[in-house]
């Protein structure tokens, strides 16, 4: 037994430290040649995740689906899409993924399924008054024929949030609430036949050997009672707002979201060894989302609020030192993440010098872009500075090659439903979900076995290939393979963070176990002090320049 699978066998609190790799199925490696990524890829490529060392990876959604929103749209909760193999492929991952010392976390998504499911299906069929329509969220119209939508909500990806349906003689009938696209009917979680069927979805998967799953919008599956009016600020983001002051819309963090996690929660401990639920949940203030992370609910909850932080030393100090003690105050690790497939890549946002709100995106016309190199500098320091973070990390794919957001996707190319319900003045996720460059020198740099991406990859990422980076020290990919092995082996992430009491502006530090971090953020350059130096997000001799952290040992401990 390799060293990694002992620690599977015996660790049950494994998620409280580990650092999670999510896997975008459609972009992360394509065995079938059609130039979309599959789970045979991943299979095939899970040595490069074990050679990184990251404990765990998180798969975006590969279940049955027509793709409208990239797979966030299911139609069969309990299948494989034939785009990304069979459910024995699955299994095979699963097992690889165990062999290597992987755990194995899947995403489920129980706020909405696709207009393809059975459910909705049948649904449409029975009409209004059924068992079937009470599923999901079907209301009559206002006005007098009932041709204004029940309330005035707004879908995350931009235009109304009801769709009007037709009855089967052709008259216009009732309107379904989708508080995303209009092929993703929100289903109805105070119905009983609902919540038994996602168990049973669960256990499904549980009985497949998952390691747990990461629940999709674990703040919107309750609305408010009377489903009252409310218009997003689009100023402080449609999935939940950046502000602590800005007022909840009724369908976000609803008291009753949480009796369904108490609910999972006791179908996951029906199981051996440590299975976990980790929230997407855009929930602020952090106290409020640390509700979801209650002894008897989800084990993980995604630092938002962290993601968000620009980078300014003031607050970067404030939101970890938050984070940290709301988490702990409900006995939960705190997580940390900069990048995923719904935000613009952190080797671009952290430089972007202007409001971008999350799912807006960026792209060729978006005037004033951060220079690269600089812009990967500062993300090689925010990484570095991420990882010393006590608690559980997660690391998207692509950005421990420094892959940059993709800008120039000509319009034909782009999937986003967010591009096309705003007539593309957003310009949504599509350049965070471009296919990985594994080989400098193959078509689709080694993307797929034939050659095809089914999104343009740009030019420049011949560079910045797995192969290229691979054996060299300096890289980006060595980067996050140096820090992994260190807060490994110096056990950082069950360290209690202590800040050290003077710094000059601009600059944090603080040690975790033996490890000094010192990131200078925005600060002059200041002198390094004395001790062995263990990462470092840019060379450094003398002096720490701004957009540059290290990690130092403490004198002795060597
Ligand atoms: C959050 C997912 O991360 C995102 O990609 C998706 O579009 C929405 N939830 C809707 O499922």
């Amino acid at each position: 037994m390799n060293h990694h699978a002992e620690i599977l066998d015996h660790a049950s609190d494994w998620w409280r430290t580990a650092v999670i790799y999510q896997i975008y199925p459609r972009s992360f490696a394509d065995a079938s040649g059609d130039g979309i990524g599959d789970l045979r890829g991943i299979t095939d490529n899970l040595s490069s995740l074990e050679v990184l060392g990251v404990d765990a990876i998180w798969l975006s959604p590969f279940y049955t689906s027509p793709q409208r929103d990239a797979g966030y749209d299911v139609a069969d909760f309990k299948d494989v899409d034939p785009l990304f193999g069979t459910l024995a492929d699955f299994d095979d991952m699963v097992t690889e993924a165990h062999r290597r010392g992987l755990r194995v976390i899947i995403d489920i998504v129980p706020n909405h399924t696709s207009d393809q499911h059975q459910w909705f299906q049948e649904a449409l069929a029975a009409g209004p008054g059924s068992a079937a329509r009470d599923r999901y969220m079907f209301r009559e119209g206002t006005g007098p024929d009932g041709s204004t939508p029940p309330n005035n909500w707004q879908s995350v990806f931009g235009g109304p949030a009801w769709t009007r349906l037709n009855n089967n003689d052709g008259t216009p009938g009732q309107w379904f609430l989708h508080l995303f696209d209009s092929s993703q009917p929100d289903l109805d979680w105070t119905n009983e036949s609902v919540l038994e069927g996602f168990d049973d979805v669960l256990r499904f998967w549980l009985d497949r050997d998952v390691d747990g799953f990461r629940v999709d919008v674990a703040h919107g599956l309750i609305k408010a009672d009377g489903l009252p009016d409310f218009l997003i600020d689009e100023t402080v983001g449609s999935m939940g707002g950046e502000d602590d002051d800005a007022p909840m819309a009724p369908y976000w963090a609803q008291e009753g979201v949480h009796d369904v996690w108490r609910r999972w929660r006791r179908v996951l401990d029906e199981y051996q060894g440590s299975r976990i639920l980790a929230a997407e949940a855009w929930v602020y203030p952090l106290s409020k989302m640390a509700k979801w992370v209650r002894p008897d609910e989800m084990h993980q909850a995604f630092n938002f609020a962290y993601l968000e932080t620009d980078w300014h030393a003031a607050d970067l100090r404030t939101i970890i030192t938050d984070s940290i003690r709301e988490f702990a105050a409900v006995g939960a690790p705190s997580t940390w993440v900069l990048s995923n497939h719904d935000v613009v890549r952190h080797a671009t946002r952290l430089s972007l010098g202007f409001d971008n709100p999350q799912g807006h995106g960026i792209g060729p016309k978006t005037p004033d872009l951060p220079e690269p190199a600089a812009a990967l500098r500062r993300a090689r320091a925010a990484t570095l500075m991420m990882l010393a973070l006590p608690g559980s990390s997660y690391i998207y794919q692509g950005e421990e090659l420094g892959l940059p957001e993709a800008i120039d996707i000509p319009d034909e190319s782009r999937e986003d439903p967010t591009w096309f319900r705003t007539g593309g003045t957003r310009y949504g996720r599509d350049g965070c979900r471009v296919p990985l460059p594994w080989r400098a020198d193959a078509q689709a740099y080694g993307f797929s076995t034939m050659g095809k991406s089914w999104i343009p990859q740009p030019d420049e990422w011949k560079g910045l290939a797995r192969d290229t980076q691979a054996g060299d020290p300096t890289s980006t990919l060595s980067l996050y393979k140096n820090a992994l092995a260190r807060r490994r082996e110096y056990a950082t992430a069950t360290a209690t963070l202590e800040w050290d009491a003077s710094t000059p502006a601009g600059v944090l530090s603080f040690t975790v176990g033996p490890i000094r971090v010192l990131a200078n953020i925005d600060g002059d350059p200041i002198p390094l002090p004395a001790g062995e130096v263990l990462a470092s997000s840019t060379p450094v001799s003398d002096t720490l320049p701004a957009d540059t952290t290290v990690w130092i040992l403490a004198e002795g401990v060597r």
